[in-house]
């Protein structure tokens, strides 16, 4: 028999005995699990290891581990963001979910905590085995009440979730209490069983407590009186847990029988019992449906109400459960005595025929395939709306579009110019679905820009949405295919006239020239990813998107006509991350390199960078990090390379040198001050570009890279006794501008460049897979010697904030000549934009700062230059010694030379950054032997003359972009800057996602200028809203976005806008709206802020323009007029100081 059939038989047999294989175990514990609850999005569990894991419901990553407890942990409990665990010595934390961090811990009871219950208005109570119950406040853990009057340990506690709850708590003195919050005293006393009382149930709605006893008895209760209602025997063994619905009181025994009888039992009653667990019963869920029961026999078994019987048998653990929890979406996580964690796979119960359908593993990885978990970290409201998504109801969080909802609950939609990363821009149309809008009455709409509404009935599986999506695809399928026939690259038949024309008049842009990324603008299909990803994500601008005029010669990318060469651009590389054609690419350097492997005639080095050993395994369907770096080195050697080195190595090296340069700038009185950080070359390209000025803050040490070839060499070219042009150095890198810095003249040495050729991630994996390399049986292999040992330091350079901590390190041991008293610098991690930590080095605190992404970095020094740098809770930053800049999201994980990615990948990379840490031999550079063995051997010490002329470079401003015509948008800008221009001059504000707004602003100021009105140009984000008391004439042009929400530039100026309490009575304002009518709310935005500022007592001095982008003309129909009356006003109202001599 074929073996595929036999394994489907197999399968069969499996749903046919209805045994349940696990979808996924997890053993990160060691010893017994104790606790696992799960969210929607979240499982955790606690051990007896002191250990809290938590892991992705959808992709089972591990995401976090919390370490705090000293002991082993029986008890946790989650309410939206908070989860609190509780320990055997009696340690009570709080944890913020949110932040993966501690929000604060308590000695809470002495002997251990074995009660925690927490209510829906957040009440949090704690029981202990020092017979005392305590209730505490969330926030800030400062203990509320004490509950005083049990002798015995407190086995379970509940609370009535209104403004002012009644406690109910029960013990191993025989007794349970009803307790009022408000006094603090018992108000009831509910005495009757004559062993411990194990478990309480308090049924809400018909205000009746149930408790469940060691005696083997249940009681009911009046909770006025204490007195009993009834008492229900016939359980032959001690009641661990109880759970009453409308009809029915269910019981769980230690002989592991699960009980059964009605709630209005009459004396002639007596209980069912479900036979099937050989063993006690440790769980019960109770559900509409069925009841699930775990066991200290190994299974997990599925009841059905009606039948009785236990229907599906969960089989998977190997010594006894011990506990389970399903989360909303009845996903059932279990933790057992074996260690084990484990996700089961979903039982849906067709209530009608009673059949039992099973997911699959299959099934459920594609339906998360594309699942963005960031959608739910930064959008998820408390509040869920209940949509039909083709006729099936689900209950889906209420400000996800239909993209992400459809996503959330597992329909896929196709999309293409969406990305989880970016704002939806809505130009491919390939996101079709059909919304209801009346009876049997369907409207088409874009899924990605559009909210979900309760009752909302989307179909996403119809012909019309078939038909529009085909529509859509061949619409840009065409649009490609004649740019091809006009691309530069087409080879035409020129002994034919109409060949020859072509030839000479084919010219689709194609731009190599700044070495980094490429354009090849045959390729686009007018997505605006790139242009999206350059404004808002980079904050550069230099790809404009144009509202309209897009046809088969102007594409959606264009930089006004100019090789990147001559623009701003910092070659990040984040336009070619994003693009989803390949039409922005890194520049392909895999030729010369494969050409050179070829030859052999040079001596092949080649040294792997931090991050890129994480993300390889992307290119190959894998999890970040689950191909080696063993094996990388592998690989690598098979394609020829006969050295391969670790640039986590010079990443160590780099950290001996800035740290020595910081200590040394500290130390005197004229250094300057803040020292930034100078590995990232997007950066470096920046500065000298945009911010020439700050140059002496550079660090003068070189980037990680151009220390590897340097030594390469130097030092290891002597060792082999090779001489330098003989080498030929290749760096594998996370970035496309690294392939531009290698070529800069301080990075060469008699013409010969330190490194020859950077290689990003997608161009080395192209290259093994030409090569067919199997990872599967590619050996682990090693670093050679001596340039391949790395300490944990150096591997953090791979994410953001990694370069300041490992220099952290190394200083402050340099310094203080002490130990760095934390291991993990936890406020400099993660992928916050920007991020401020604190150090006291020899008694002085000292500040320093972590930036990630263009956007934040072009913030910060905005308000740096101005002396206005705040923390998160507005105190002025003053002590600021050290920054680390990385122009890329999430610093080299989300470089700009990565693997693409249709999720949001960066929070799984850097988890695999922060686990390869505790992999390598060093925690910290200074430890590093090998970088030892080189100051030793050759450069003698940090700063050294040798170190100098090797290891430093130094930077030059660099305008050519200046002297190419002067870009629109962030160029502009600085021209009429807030400062530049007198305060007493008409101001413009403007709030715009794409460009369209920004660009109708420009034309605003300019043509005010020429009719000779002073006027000054800001984004409204950077203007402080307070100072519009001091304005005389404002001019608002905005656009409307997602709904009729302010685009992003615009919606901090807004909403402090709201806030604003002073009348602004003095103030002219005009406001010009851009939109699209096609849109149900059509310049919202505009007529919001029109509101405003007639509520605010400003006077509007021109009509509202209504910019429509969906006009012929585009927004310049009603634009161009619009202007000319404004001059007109302006001319008759403003002051004499106003106007240009
Ligand atoms: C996803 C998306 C949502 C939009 N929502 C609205 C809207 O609610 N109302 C409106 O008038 N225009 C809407 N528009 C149209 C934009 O306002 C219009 O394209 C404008 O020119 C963008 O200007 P900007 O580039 O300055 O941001 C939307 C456009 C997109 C791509
Ligand atoms: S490389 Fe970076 S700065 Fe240059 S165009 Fe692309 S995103 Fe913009
Ligand atoms: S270059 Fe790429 S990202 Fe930019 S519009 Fe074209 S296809 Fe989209
Ligand atoms: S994904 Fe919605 S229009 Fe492109």
């Amino acid at each position: 028999m074929d073996s595929s059939y036999a394994q489907l038989l197999e399968e069969w047999k499996k749903v046919a005995s209805n045994i349940l294989q696990p979808m996924k175990i997890q053993e990160p514990h060691v010893g017994k699990v104790n606790v696992v609850v799960s969210t929607p999005k979240y499982y955790f569990s606690a051990g007896e290891d002191n250990l809290i894991y938590q892991f992705n419901i959808k992709t089972d990553a591990e995401i976090h581990v919390y370490k705090k407890h000293l002991s082993p942990i029986h008890c946790l409990q989650i309410q939206d963001k908070y989860m609190i665990s509780g320990d055997e010595n009696g340690l009570l934390v709080c944890w913020n979910i949110q932040k993966r961090d501690c929000s604060w811990s308590q000695n809470a009871h002495t002997n251990g905590v074995t009660a925690i219950h927490i209510d829906r208005n957040f009440h949090l109570f704690t029981g202990g085995n020092d017979n005392m119950i305590y209730e505490w406040d969330i926030e800030t853990g400062k203990q509320i009440s004490r509950f005083e009057g049990h002798t015995a340990k407190i086995n379970q506690l509940y609370s009535t979730f209104n403004k002012n709850p009644i406690l109910f708590s029960c013990s191993d003195d025989n007794f349970a209490y009803c307790w009022d919050c408000k006094t603090r005293k018992k108000s009831v006393k509910f005495a009757g069983h004559k062993d411990s009382v194990l478990c309480l149930f308090y049924d809400e709605l018909s205000r009746v407590l149930f408790t469940g006893s060691a005696d083997k008895t249940v009681f009911s209760w009046d909770i006025r009186k204490g007195s009993t209602n009834r008492k229900y025997i016939g359980n032959e063994n001690a009641i661990t847990q109880i759970h009453v619905n409308q009809s029915f009181l269910f019981t769980c025994c230690k002989d592991g029988r699960l009980g059964v009888i009605k709630i209005k039992a009459s004396k002639r009653d007596t209980f069912t019992f479900l036979e099937g667990h050989k063993e006690e019963i440790t769980n019960l869920i109770v559900l509409p449906d069925r009841m699930i029961t775990s066991s200290l026999d190994n299974t997990i078994r599925l009841w059905r109400h009606k039948s009785s019987s236990s229907k599906v048998i969960y089989e998977g653990h190997t010594k006894g459960i011990t506990t389970i929890s399903m989360n909303p979406e009845q996903i059932l996580i279990s933790g057992g005595k074996d260690s084990k964690v484990i996700r089961w796979p979903k039982v849906e119960i067709k209530s009608r025929s009673g059949s039992i359908i099973v997911e699959s593993k299959e099934q459920k990885e594609a339906q998360y395939k594309d699942y963005d978990e960031t959608i739910l970290h930064n959008k998820i409201s408390l509040e869920k709306v209940s949509i039909w998504v083709n006729d099936k109801q689900h209950s889906v969080p209420g400000d996800l579009n239909i993209i992400e909802a459809c996503r959330y609950i597992g329909v896929p939609v196709h999309s293409l110019c969406y990305h989880p990363r970016l704002h939806p821009l809505s130009t491919c149309k390939c996101c079709a679905v059909e919304v209801e809008t009346g009876l049997n009455n369907l409207r088409k709409a874009g899924a990605c820009a559009t909210i979900v509404k309760k009752g909302m009935k989307i179909y996403t599986d119809t012909i019309t949405v078939k038909d529009q999506q085909r529509q859509a695809i061949l619409e840009l399928r065409l649009k490609q295919r004649s740019r091809a026939l006009l691309s530069k690259g087409e080879t035409f038949d020129d002994s034919t006239e109409f060949g020859r024309l072509l030839r000479d008049i084919s010219d689709i842009f194609i731009d190599d020239s700044n070495k980094a990324i490429r354009v090849d603008l045959s390729k686009c299909i007018d997505c605006a990813r790139c242009a999206q990803v350059c404004k808002s994500v980079q904050k550069m601008g230099v790809i404009s998107f144009p509202a309209k005029s897009i046809n088969a010669i102007e594409t959606a990318f264009r930089t006004n006509g100019k090789y990147l060469i001559d623009t701003q651009c910092i070659a990040c590389g984040q336009c070619s991350v994003f693009c989803p054609t390949g039409a922005i690419s890194e520049y392909d350097n895999t030729p010369e390199v494969e050409r050179e492997l070829e030859s052999g005639g040079k001596t092949l080095v080649v040294g792997i960078a931090p991050s890129v050993r994480v993300t390889l395994s992307e290119e190959f369907g894998k999890a970040p990090g689950e191909i080696s770096a063993g094996k990388f080195a592998s690989a690598l050697r098979m394609l020829g390379f006969q050295y391969v080195f670790d640039v986590q190595f010079f990443a160590d090296l780099t950290i001996m040198e800035e740290g020595s340069e910081l200590l040394k700038r500290l130390k005197d009185p004229d250094a300057v001050l803040p020292m930034f950080t100078s590995c990232c070359p997007a950066w470096i390209n920046m500065v000298e570009k945009l911010y020439p000025e700050l140059i002496p803050h550079l660090s003068s040490a070189k980037s990680p890279q151009q220390m590897f070839g340097a030594i390469v060499k130097s030092y290891f070219a002597k060792k082999i006794k090779v001489k330098r042009k003989d080498i030929y150095c290749v760096s594998i890198m996370p970035c496309t501008a690294k392939k531009q810095e290698l070529r800069r003249e301080q990075m060469q040495t008699n013409g010969i460049r330190d490194v020859d050729v950077s290689l990003t991630v997608r161009e080395i994996a192209r290259m093994f897979k030409k090569k067919n390399i199997d990872w599967e049986k590619i050996v682990e292999g090693e670093f050679d010697d001596p340039l391949g040992t790395s300490s944990s330091s150096g591997s953090l350079f791979a994410a953001t904030g990694g370069v300041m901590e490992a220099a952290l390190r190394t200083a402050y041991e340099i310094e203080t000549g002490e130990i760095f008293p934390k291991l993990t610098f936890q406020e400099i991690r993660g992928l916050e934009k920007f991020k401020l930590g604190e150090v006291t080095i020899k008694n002085k605190e000292l500040q320093v700062g972590v930036l990630n992404s263009g956007a934040a970095i072009h913030d910060f020094i905005h308000k740096f230059k101005k002396g206005d740098l705040q923390t998160a809770k507005n105190e002025k930053i003053s002590n600021l010694i050290f920054v680390e800049f990385m122009a890329c999201p999430g610093g080299c994980i989300g470089g700009g030379g990565q693997p693409r990615s249709s999720i949001n990948i960066l929070p799984q990379r850097i988890e695999a950054v922060y686990n390869n840490e505790f992999s390598l031999p060093f925690r910290k550079s200074h430890d590093n032997e090998k970088i030892k063995e080189l100051y030793s051997e050759f450069l003698k010490e940090p700063l050294s003359e040798k170190s100098e002329e090797l290891l430093h470079t130094r930077y030059k401003p660099n305008q050519r972009h200046e002297e190419a015509e002067v870009h629109k948008s962030t160029d502009t800008l600085s021209i009429f800057q807030e400062g530049l221009i007198p305060k007493n001059s008409v101001l413009v504000l403007f709030g715009s996602q794409t460009g369209t707004a920004e660009l109708a602003a420009i034309k605003i100021t300019q043509n005010l200028l020429k009719a000779k009105i002073k006027a000054r140009l800001v984004e409204m984000n950077h203007y402080k809203v307070g100072n519009l008391i001091s304005e005389l004439f404002v001019i608002f042009v905005t656009s409307t976005f997602w709904e009729g929400s302010f685009p992003e530039n615009a919606i901090e100026f807004w909403n402090d806008l709201q806030k604003l309490t002073t009348r602004l009575r003095k103030l002219r304002f005009a406001i010009f709206g851009l939109g699209n009518s096609t849109y149900a709310h059509f310049n919202h935005a505009g007529q919001l802020l029109q509101s405003q500022m007639q509520k605010l007592g400003a006077i509007e001095m021109h009509d509202f323009g209504r910019g429509d982008c969906e006009a012929v003309e585009g927004y310049l129909t009603e634009l161009k007029p619009w202007i000319e009356t404004l001059v007109k006003v302006l001319h008759k109202n403003i002051p004499k100081d106003m106007r240009v001599n």
